[in-house]
């Protein structure tokens, strides 16, 4: 079923009212929209499936592109409004969040303040130093570390905690938290970019039966299923585990589609327990690590299509997609679209891994 034919009861708002949607929501300018949704037809040939289709995210700017440039509008977008001078971020030290937070804030004048945690294991020195790492020095923010990878409260407390130490010092700082306690600002960016993937498969003439996402903290997977569902589209989506398996992931998406709800103080629910659909079986061996199907997955994407995946979030995603179409779970009559969410900045921190034959 096509978005511009939604399922009686299901559609509740025209696409272009999407903005008013958000409209109570502050927000800052920082991605480059509407990204690309382009055709993978090499990729098609290669893999012998459905038509393949791309939507573009690691191309929103900010600093080499990703995801977080949607979601970084709205939290900038309530640090502005409430008058806050600095902002502090925590992630792996790998993390694509925070170079690009470091790089909004800098280019808004800001002070940026980003916690980087142990979340990988036994990692060599060009992942402590290389990709993010860099960039994040370049950008200018200063450096915290956290000594764990799996205690999202102890890092959100921790950052609490600087941001007294920066108060006494006379700034005001707005904290970007991780946990999912928290309300998902984040994920009204992938209700906006709903919006827009509706949009461009109308003006392209597609449909898509299918989409697939990376997900970790989620909000990218739940704000698109959340947007897709408030504007009447029933096109499913799969999110691919990067970050937890798939029974801790569902409920992660369950909380975070729930509060998006709340957030965007909707009527009634939009989203049915049956939309939410996780793949985990390219995620082992756990978060961060490269295993044969990602670096086979970055190579074919590479060498088919010109295009760059990442060694944590894009790969994976995209190795499960390929292992989904293996296992024939799409007709090759149908079309899938797959978010690329960036993170190539990483693929130097992996450089190892990568070159292993
Ligand atoms: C490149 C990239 N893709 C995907 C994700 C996952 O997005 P989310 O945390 O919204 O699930 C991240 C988040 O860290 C990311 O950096």
């Amino acid at each position: 079923m096509t978005w511009s034919d939604p399922d009686p009861g299901v559609g509740v708002f025209a696409v272009d009212s999407v903005d008013r949607l958000l409209r109570p929501f502050a927000r800052v300018r920082l991605a480059h929209l509407p990204t690309p949704l382009d055709e993978l037809r090499r990729l098609t040939r290669a893999t012998d499936g459905p038509r393949l289709f791309m939507k573009r995210d690691d191309c929103t700017g900010l600093a080499l592109g990703g995801n977080k440039a949607r979601k970084l509008e709205f939290y900038f977008g309530q640090a502005q409004q409430q008058g806050a001078d600095t902002v502090l971020i925590t992630g792996a030290v790998q993390s694509n969040y925070v170079r690009m937070a470091a790089a909004a804030a800098a280019g808004l004048g800001m002070e940026c303040h980003i916690q980087l945690e142990d979340r990988v294991a036994d990692m060599d020195e060009v992942y402590r130093r290389s990709g993010n790492v860099l960039l994040n020095r370049i950008l200018g923010a200063s450096i915290h570390s956290y000594p764990q990878g799996e205690d999202e409260a102890g890092a959100d407390r921790r950052l609490e905690e600087i941001a007294g130490e920066l108060r006494s010092e006379g700034k005001r700082p707005y904290i970007i938290y991780l946990s999912a306690d928290r309300p998902p600002l984040g994920a009204l960016g992938y209700v906006n970019a709903a919006a827009e993937i509706l949009s461009q498969l109308e003006e392209q003439r597609l449909v898509m039966d299918h989409i697939v996402i990376a997900s970790g903290s989620s909000l990218s997977h739940s704000g698109l299923l959340v947007g897709l569902r408030v504007l009447g589209s029933r096109i499913p989506v799969t999110g691919v585990c990067v970050r937890r398996n798939a029974t801790l992931q569902s409920e992660r998406v369950g909380h975070c589609t729930r509060a998006l709800e709340n957030l965007l103080n909707l009527e009634r629910a939009v989203v049915v327990p049956e939309d939410i659909r996780v793949y985990d079986k390219t995620f082992a061996p756990g978060y961060g690590r490269l295993n044969v199907a990602v670096i086979e997955a970055i190579r074919l994407l590479g060498g088919t299509e010109g295009i760059l995946l990442d060694p944590v979030y894009t790969g994976k995603s995209m190795a499960g997609l390929l292992a989904m179409i293996r296992a024939k779970q799409f007709e090759k009559t149908r079309s899938v679209l797959f978010v690329h969410t960036g993170g190539t900045p990483a693929l130097f921190a992996y450089e190892s891994g990568l070159l292993q034959p």
